[in-house]
């Protein structure tokens, strides 16, 4: 499986590096960022190789050609990249709209037009967050479940649609942080129900913290 990872410098997607290069179903990560993915700690340099491109993205909105022939044919993409709550603030509204919104609005249909595959869809995961309204509402997120979710359905089975809507991700050892209301998920465990959906097929089309939770500890105990 070609497996994109959008953001990959990002806390999740540096996780989802780590599993990815040690899971045998994977045999090509394409991690595309604005800057260079480091290669995780633990990571096999030999594996990482054979495994591993990173593509450094300076426009998200119309690929330049050398990014879009890298991403080609591949079967499935976790898209990460997003002004996330914490940032919020400090972030112009429209410029919000374009990272969080138009770069994943953009990324699931260019990646679907360059597959040449037809038998088989194309998996696309859009990480959220579990307060995320589904309406345009005060923040993008919930409008880019929507589009993607629709854009996914008009494809006529050529793409298929996840979005995933975590609360706080925790990381191993960090204390954790508590916002009232918010339930938390490992991020291993997270990385591991990520993986495991785009290898195995979607439960559903929306996955909540506790399908998170339930999908990534049985993935990681098998
Ligand atoms: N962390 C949590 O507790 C949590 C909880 C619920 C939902 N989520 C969601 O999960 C997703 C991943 O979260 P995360 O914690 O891994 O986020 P993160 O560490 O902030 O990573 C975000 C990624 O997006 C990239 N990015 C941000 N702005 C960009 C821009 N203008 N152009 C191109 N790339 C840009 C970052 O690149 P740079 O490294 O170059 O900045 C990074 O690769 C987000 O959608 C977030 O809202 C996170």
């Amino acid at each position: 499986m070609k497996l994109i990872i959008g953001g990959s410098t990002g806390f999740v997607a540096t996780e989802l590096l780590s599993q990815a290069l040690r899971n045998p179903a994977i045999t090509s990560i394409i991690a595309l960022g604005r800057r260079e993915a480091t290669l995780p700690a633990d990571a096999d340099s030999n594996a990482a190789k054979a495994k591993l491109k990173s593509i450094i993205c300076d426009n998200f909105e119309e690929y330049p050609d050398s990014v879009k022939s890298e991403l080609e044919n591949a079967d499935a993409c976790i898209w990460t990249i997003a002004v996330t709550p914490m940032k919020l603030s400090t972030v112009p509204w429209e410029e919000t709209c374009k990272i969080s919104r138009d770069y994943a609005t953009t990324a699931i249909k260019t990646i679907h037009k360059l597959r040449q595959n037809k038998e088989k869809s194309l998996r696309f995961i859009h990480m959220s967050g579990h307060f995320a309204p589904r309406s345009r509402a005060e923040i993008p997120a919930g409008e880019t479940e929507t589009l993607i979710l629709d854009y996914a359905e008009q494809s006529q089975g050529a793409v298929q649609s996840c979005i995933v809507k975590p609360g706080l991700i925790d990381a191993p050892g960090a204390e954790k942080r508590e916002i009232p209301g918010l339930p938390h998920i490992d991020l291993p465990d997270i990385a591991a129900a990520l993986l495991h959906q785009v290898i195995r097929g979607f439960e559903k089309d929306t996955l909540s913290n506790d399908d998170l939770v339930r999908i990534g500890q049985r993935a990681l105990a098998e």
